[in-house]
């Protein structure tokens, strides 16, 4: 394992990677003390003290980010919407007390990262990317629960195959009735630690059930689908397309954004932003699903399961309009289409 972390870029085998942590050379790190960010700078990636009364490790005062580098058909390495990235992290920010980061500023140092550890993005036709990890977390000490008064804002990356094995091919998801990921009032709507680490538990039960992921519902009724674990939720409906309202207790995703957008503009599809109850999901007229994440880009879901009940979308493969939204969507983040929306940003 120690092996794998410490590969040098020249040892990988970019055409097998899967979404594990493999340790890249350089990482970007910024304080924030007495009421201000330092600069920040460019350090060899590696690990940092922190007081064990940290506010992050008592309390969970942290929020990060997901993006992804990739090296478009082009040979340019290309960033997909980073400042809605940097905008979110700000949002996150707020939720949790955390100083807000200026979202240009952000975006630079990203490029800066990312050109540093160039020699990790894996190559176009490889599908992998250089995947973004930006945290920002309370490392000052305190014993009451309160934000710390230190901060610090690191930005690392890892070379990435799929997030699910699978790849673009169909996963089979589990409804929880029993789990539940947010609630209104809540945090689901912030990319905070804190959301995540108690989805853990659900995602090792239903994989050992043989899911690739849980579908969550909303807390309020056990009815209206929120997300899948790490992901949001499409699905096509009487020929719309339909995704959960972003009301406070999902992740408003990039990505779901962009697909809404290309549906409405490119294929002009009727979209829809509602309350989805998971009943509608067993009927005829719930034709395809798929889920949307800078990590898991496009996954098609071939069948859901609650209970007794199993719904199979066209014999558990990838449905037509979600591979067109898949195309559709890769292809601009690769420069394989022409970027009508002025999404990408080039690292160099
Ligand atoms: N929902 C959750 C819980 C996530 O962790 C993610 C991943 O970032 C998403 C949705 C998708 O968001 P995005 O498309 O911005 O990556
Ligand atoms: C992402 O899609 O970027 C995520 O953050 C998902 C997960 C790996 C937490």
């Amino acid at each position: 394992m120690r092996k794998l972390m410490n590969m040098k870029a020249s040892d990988i085998d970019f055409y097998n990677l899967g979404f594990n942590f493999i340790e890249t050379k350089t990482m970007f790190v910024s304080d924030f003390k007495d009421g201000k960010w330092s600069e920040g700078k460019l350090v060899p990636f590696g690990p940092f003290e922190i007081s064990p009364g940290a506010c992050i490790l008592n309390y969970g005062q942290g929020i990060f980010e997901g993006m992804k580098a990739l090296r478009a058909k082009t040979g340019e390495i290309v960033l997909f919407r980073p400042h809605e990235n940097g905008k979110r992290l700000n949002d996150s920010a707020d939720r949790m007390l955390l100083p807000n980061y200026d979202v240009d500023k952000f975006v630079d140092n990203v490029k800066q990262v990312v050109k540093a550890n160039k020699d990790y993005v894996p190559p176009y036709d490889s599908g992998g990317a250089l995947y973004i990890r930006p945290i920002l977390i309370g490392n000052g000490p305190i014993l009451g629960v309160a934000p710390a008064n230190e901060h610090k804002l690191i930005i690392f990356t890892v070379p990435v195959g799929p997030y699910f094995p699978e790849g673009f091919k169909a996963i089979d998801l589990e409804i929880s009735k029993k789990y539940t990921r947010a609630a209104p009032g809540g945090s689901g709507y912030a990319k905070t630690c804190c959301n995540y680490a108690p989805t853990m538990k659900p995602a090792k039960e239903t994989k050992a059930k043989g899911f690739a992921q849980i579908i969550y519902l909303d807390a309020a009724h056990m009815e209206y689908i929120d997300e899948v674990g790490t992901a949001n939720f499409f699905a096509i409906i009487n020929g719309k397309l339909a995704t959960p309202k972003a009301v406070g207790t999902i992740l408003p995703g990039i990505t779901r954004r962009s697909v809404l957008e290309i549906a409405e503009k490119k294929l002009g599809m009727e979209v829809e932003e509602r309350d989805i109850s998971y009943k509608e999901l067993f009927e005829d007229s719930c034709t395809e699903a798929f889920c949307t994440g800078t990590a898991a880009i496009i996954t098609p879901i071939g069948s859901v399961v609650l209970e007794d009940q199993k719904k199979v979308w066209n014999n558990g493969e990838p449905g037509e309009l979600t591979k067109k939204l898949y195309d559709l969507l890769t292809g601009i983040q690769r420069l394989e289409i022409k970027d009508e929306f002025g999404w990408i940003v080039k690292v160099e």
